[in-house]
């Protein structure tokens, strides 16, 4: 003990990465148990930028050990160009652990992910193209390929030809796209089997002795609790588990064995691809906290959507997660307005809901109801503490708060390791 999960509270790029390179430093491991490379993770440490996409954030603190866990869909190549990638810049990777019952992401799961998009037209999901439905898809359905068919040739060939058998067909008859050739495939995965063997563990029962022996383990959630499979907004939803229930599942760490939850939760809203958002902004309003957060994915460079705080969504964070403390990042972002206006629940076809509605039809038709707070004009990006910050600041995080259900114990004034202000230890 003690292991801390770390989840989205919204749908996505509220600052994880950050957040648990903030806390490295205090972590034996950094487990990311959900999700593929559709994640995109940014951490500022002085004047260098990492983007994180697989490997967990702790791969920037020597002393943390990084481990993918099961629950996470790896697409093998992109992992050893990160890898790579990371070497060439001084930094090593050489205790990464990888669980063994983890999945593979295959060639045709990209091929799907893309074409199947394609064929959805307007009602697509908006996905990162990076095969991660499908992956998981073959998982639920008992046909997916496991990073330890990689240490067995034989299984490793009978599983390629297995599911290419089929798929092609998809690809060929449905979709109208070339197959591919099983032989290629096996080759390319055996490849990588060489690379990534010394990695391969089981992972569960290291993180199960190392809380034995009091080590602190965090457990690093991909996306937000909005694009949660089964708390989200399906189906514009990524296709796992990030709220804190999954880090269970995708860990092998029991629930008796949580000891914090750490909600990340922007201080207003963005979203990516498709899909309901009461508060977003079409206008240049929209554009403004666009351009003043930087506000374009990591992992697609598309333009995130944008608008303003949430407190709905943030209470459902809080109760699905059971968030015991919020990160509140992107403070600084809202300098300079007048007033900010904050979400305090929907108006849906006439009637208040202080409640994520029930059915999507509902939440697709939700209107936001504002609350306006007044906002500050000084730039707070070298705040130190929270007494630092001008009077209508705190009063925001406050009311924040308040509406939030859960203690903010950080604040992010900046995207840099130190500009964050501590209330209370995370840990
Ligand atoms: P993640 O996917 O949740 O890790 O978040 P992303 O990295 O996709 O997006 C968050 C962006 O905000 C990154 O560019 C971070 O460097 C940046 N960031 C994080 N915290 C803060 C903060 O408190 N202030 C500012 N201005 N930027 C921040
Ligand atoms: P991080 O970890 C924001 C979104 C996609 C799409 C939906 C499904 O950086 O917060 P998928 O490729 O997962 O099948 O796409 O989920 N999405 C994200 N949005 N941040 C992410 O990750 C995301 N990962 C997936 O844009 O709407
Ligand atoms: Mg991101």
């Amino acid at each position: 003990m003690p292991a801390v999960v770390l989840v989205g509270a919204q749908w996505g790029d509220e600052g994880k990465g950050k957040a648990t390179d903030l806390l490295g430093g205090d972590v034996d491991y950094v487990v990311r148990y959900q999700g593929g490379n559709n994640a995109g993770h940014t951490v500022v440490i002085g004047d260098q930028k990492y983007a994180l996409h697989l490997l967990p954030t702790g791969v920037l603190s020597p002393d943390v050990v990084p481990v993918i866990g099961n629950g996470v869909v790896i697409d093998p190549g992109v992992l050893l160009s990160e890898i790579d990638g990371l070497a060439a810049r001084g930094i090593d990777c050489g205790r990464l652990l990888i669980s063994a019952n983890a999945h593979l992401i295959m060639p045709h799961h990209k091929a799907i992910d893309k074409v199947s998009e394609r064929f959805l037209g307007k009602a697509k999901i908006g996905t990162t193209g990076r095969g991660i439905g499908p992956a998981y898809g073959d998982k639920i359905y008992r046909v997916g390929v496991r990073v330890q068919d990689l240490l067995d040739p034989g299984i490793l060939s009978q599983k390629i030809e297995a599911a290419l058998t089929e798929k092609n067909q998809i690809l060929t008859k449905i979709y109208n796209r070339r197959g591919l050739e099983a032989t290629k495939v096996l080759d390319e995965y055996l490849g990588y089997a060489e690379r990534l063997r010394p990695h391969i563990a089981d992972t569960s029962l290291i993180l199960s002795r190392a809380l034995d022996e009091d080590k602190v383990v965090l457990l690093e959630g991909g996306q937000g609790t909005l694009l949660d499979i089964d708390h989200g907004t399906y189906p514009f939803v990524t296709s796992s588990s990030p709220t804190s229930g999954g880090a269970c599942a995708g860990s092998g760490i029991p629930p008796n064995r949580l000891t914090r939850v750490i909600g990340i939760l922007k201080a207003y809203t963005t979203r990516v691809g498709s899909g309901p958002f009461p508060t977003e902004l079409l206008d240049e309003q929209g554009e403004w906290l666009r351009q003043t957060g930087g506000e374009y994915g990591v992992t697609t460079g598309r333009n995130r959507r944008c608008g303003w705080f949430d407190a709905v969504i943030a209470r459902y964070a809080t109760r699905i997660n059971g968030v015991t403390d919020f990160f509140l990042t992107k403070l600084d972002v809202l300098s300079g307005l007048e007033r900010i206006p904050v979400c305090v629940a929907y108006d849906v076809d006439g009637v208040r809901h202080d409640e994520i509605p029930m059915t999507q039809t509902e939440f697709h038709h939700a209107t936001p109801i504002y609350e306006e707070l007044p906002g500050w004009q000084e730039d707070i990006t070298s705040a130190k503490t929270f007494d630092d910050l001008p009077p209508n600041a705190q009063a925001y995080v406050r009311a924040l708060e308040e509406m939030s259900g859960a203690p903010i114990s950080a604040i992010g004034v900046g995207p840099g390791r130190t500009q964050t202000l501590q209330i209370r230890s995370l840990i």
